[in-house]
């Protein structure tokens, strides 16, 4: 089941990267955070063919987000919030709606050089949609702090990127992944040092 799962969540992701791709770079960085407008009508997204005859039948994006829990990047759903007040709730499986899934309330704190906050990723916002499998091990080998990772390779589409900036929020929503604490010199951390680790 965890097969078919992690199978049908790769076709979805190669399905909403690809039509995407052809529009625009879906990692670009908006560097000056310039407000975007969010959710074209269908007619001029560039992924859907506005001479196909069914276009009309289909619920315009604006439409449809307008009654969920808003963000400021991307489309301007904050899913998270969506998903926990219960005004969506998509099956965990294609094929058996029976399946519930089995979040883990696992928090892993990764400690950021620097002036940022430190960053705070979650298991139990991920694994309410994502099977473990989606990311152990191809992408994080599940240890804490086994994993290099930098900011440099999250904007360039790795590690965290795999999904954030592509299917999940993006890169510009700094604090939700820096949701911890500022160390200070005060702490004894050197700052700006080596944001390499
Ligand atoms: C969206 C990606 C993702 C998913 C899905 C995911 N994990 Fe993780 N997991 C991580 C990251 C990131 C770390 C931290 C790795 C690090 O610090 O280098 C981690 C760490 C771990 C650790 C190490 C904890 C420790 O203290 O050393 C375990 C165990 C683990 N995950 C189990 C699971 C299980 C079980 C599931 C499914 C229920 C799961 N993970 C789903 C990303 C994920
Ligand atoms: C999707 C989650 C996520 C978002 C969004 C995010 N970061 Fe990060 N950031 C990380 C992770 C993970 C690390 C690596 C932490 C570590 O060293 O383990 C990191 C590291 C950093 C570092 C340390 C140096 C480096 O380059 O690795 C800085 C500075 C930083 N982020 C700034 C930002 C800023 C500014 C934003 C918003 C424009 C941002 N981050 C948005 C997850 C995120
Ligand atoms: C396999 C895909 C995937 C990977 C890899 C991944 N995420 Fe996520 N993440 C998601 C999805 C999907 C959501 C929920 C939907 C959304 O918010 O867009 C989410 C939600 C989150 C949230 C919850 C935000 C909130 O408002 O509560 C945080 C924090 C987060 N991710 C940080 C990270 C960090 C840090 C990493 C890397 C260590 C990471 N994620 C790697 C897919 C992923």
């Amino acid at each position: 089941m965890f097969n078919k799962l992690s199978f049908s969540l790769s076709i979805l992701i190669v399905c909403m990267a690809i039509p995407l791709q052809a529009v625009e770079d879906p990692n670009r960085f908006n560097r000056l955070f310039v407000p975007e407008a969010a959710n074209p009508p269908l007619e001029q997204d560039g992924i859907h063919d506005p001479s196909g005859g069914g276009i009309g039948t289909l619920q315009q994006p604006s439409a449809a987000f307008e009654k969920l829990d808003k963000s400021k990047s991307d489309n301007h759903v904050n899913w998270v919030k969506a998903l926990e007040t219960k005004k969506i709730s998509p099956r965990f499986d294609l094929d058996d709606a029976s399946l519930e899934p089995m979040p883990l309330d696992l928090n892993i704190v990764r400690e950021v050089k620097g002036s940022m906050p430190n960053v705070i990723y979650p298991h139990k916002q991920h694994t309410v949609w994502l099977d473990c499998s989606n990311c152990h091990p191809a992408i994080f080998v599940a240890q804490k702090g086994a994993n290099r990772i930098t900011m440099a390779e999250i904007i360039m589409g790795k590690k965290c990127g795999v999904c954030h900036g592509r299917v999940a929020f993006g890169v510009t929503e700094c604090l939700r992944c820096h949701s911890g604490t500022v160390k200070s010199d005060a702490e004894g951390v050197e700052l700006n040092t080596d944001s390499n680790k």
